[in-house]
């Protein structure tokens, strides 16, 4: 099949890759962008390791099309530090200990982000609903809550200094 190329913003940086018009979003990121911290885990839509935020709402990558986020504002794990610090939820994922063998967390705190971008004080109710489509094999929920639910509570600062 013919390559296309695509223009695609990443962590506000544009990258130009002639692609596979049938690529999927993770395929680009991780493949022709190089950045792995967005994880593939199942490619059925099911597991939520690859999930990114497009216009700052979590999407699994898997899920479309890169051609589709053309134009679009993509944020991969890697965009949440800056300047070398790391942005509040990921430090409050390292303190709670909200991981283990660490697949998961990426796409977790990929979700984690969005929820709290679109309500800054969730619930407990709502934390649980916002990382549903996330999957976690060995570190147990609780941990991972309890560490999004730290952050809005704004025990973790901002500090892009
Ligand atoms: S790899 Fe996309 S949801 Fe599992
Ligand atoms: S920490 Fe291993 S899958 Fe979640």
């Amino acid at each position: 099949m013919d390559k296309k190329l695509l223009r695609l913003t990443v962590n506000k940086q544009e990258y130009e890759v002639y692609i596979n018009p049938k690529a999927l979003l993770v395929e680009v990121i991780r493949d022709y962008i190089g950045l792995t911290g967005t994880k593939r885990g199942c490619d059925t839509v099911s597991c939520g390791a690859c999930t990114v935020m497009i216009n700052g709402m979590s999407v699994k990558s898997c899920s479309v099309l890169a051609m589709q986020a053309e134009g679009a504002q993509i944020t991969t794990i890697e965009g949440l530090e800056q300047n070398g610090k790391l942005a509040p939820i990921q430090k409050a994922f390292i303190d709670h200990g909200a991981y283990q063998c660490g697949f998961c967390a990426p796409g977790m705190i990929m979700s984690a982000q969005a929820l709290l971008n679109e309500n800054p004080h969730p619930t407990e109710w709502e934390i649980r609903e916002g990382i549903e489509g996330n999957i976690c094999r060995c570190t147990g929920y609780n941990s991972i809550v309890r560490a999004i639910d730290a952050t809005a509570e704004g025990k973790y600062r901002e500090d892009r200094s």
